[in-house]
């Protein structure tokens, strides 16, 4: 296990801040919006490490302005790792790991829900870079939940209770809502159920978290059936309190960039039949433990 990283404050953060960038901090503990930086230029080695390490500390960053190219996304998003593509949501017809998510009257978001995105996978995604095209004047905004802090929010007799436990976490739980039953049972022989601990130890940071959500994990394993539903309810639930979010308002070009292993999100669904559309990169994972 990795030793635990010291979280520096947010006057540490800014105080440790390269030149000709500002840090704009939405909640004490999760969500910065990084003011002063171009993507369409190469990430210098110093700026790559500023940039990783302050995702590492607030779980998800934000910047403006980045009128980049799709080229551009996919680059940035290489600094981080390899990129993975996403079996059953429409991508770029010439870049496989360019995900477009494209809502409107007749496609309607399914995204609001709270979820680490692909936990049914054995190595879920280290995180993604979202951009916005084209968005609502108003509504369609982005939630983050901080699952460090929902960890260190929870009873010492829940926490007690959560060690050692493990989930299961299915495709089904997130397809079932859209998918035929044809396209259902060929995902699910594709990706088969995953088992991730309940509580996992972030692998940069050292720090817990809870790592359960409402859209993809199916039940707390050794637990009956009613005893995983109520546990699995109050961790997820976590999620939704207001004390561990940040929300950020979108407006074209806007990028939201998100380490998966350590937050949730929930895409607010308040602003059909208006169009809204967005590009994502994914960065891959590893197994959680
Ligand atoms: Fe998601």
């Amino acid at each position: 296990m990795n030793a635990i990283v010291k979280f520096p404050s947010l006057a540490e953060l800014n105080a440790g801040t390269p030149a000709g960038l500002e840090l704009e901090h939405l909640s004490p503990t999760i969500g910065t919006v990084v003011h002063g930086i171009d993507l369409t230029k190469p990430l210098s080695d110093e700026m790559f490490g500023f940039l990783h390490r302050l995702l590492m500390d607030r779980q998800v960053i934000f910047f403006r302005d980045q009128d980049i190219s799709l080229e551009q996304h996919l680059e940035v998003c290489r600094r981080w790792g390899s990129l993975e593509t996403i079996p059953f949501l429409q991508h770029h017809p010439d870049y496989p790991e360019l995900l477009h998510i494209k809502r409107d009257k007749d496609n309607k978001s399914y995204e609001n829900i709270w979820h680490h995105d692909v936990t049914w996978r054995t190595e879920p995604s280290f995180g993604s870079m979202l951009r916005a095209v084209s968005v609502p004047d108003i509504g369609g905004d982005t939630m983050f939940s901080d699952m460090y802090a929902a960890y260190e929010g929870l009873p010492e007799p829940i926490k007690r209770a959560c060690e050692g436990l493990e989930a299961v976490h299915s495709i089904n739980v997130s397809l079932g809502v859209y998918a035929d039953a044809d396209k259902l049972h060929e995902m699910s022989k594709r990706f088969p159920p995953a088992t991730h601990p309940v509580i996992r130890v972030h692998p940069e940071t050292g720090r817990k978290l809870i790592f359960v959500n409402r859209a993809h994990t199916s039940y707390i394993k050794g637990l009956r059936r009613d005893d995983s539903r109520y546990l699995l309810d109050y961790l997820c639930d976590q999620a939704a309190k207001p004390e561990y979010q940040c929300r950020f308002r979108w407006v074209a070009n806007s990028i939201a960039f998100w380490d998966n292993r350590s937050c949730q999100h929930y895409a607010v669904a308040d602003y059909f039949p208006k169009p809204r559309e967005m590009y994502r990169v994914t960065i891959a994972g590893d197994r959680p433990c």
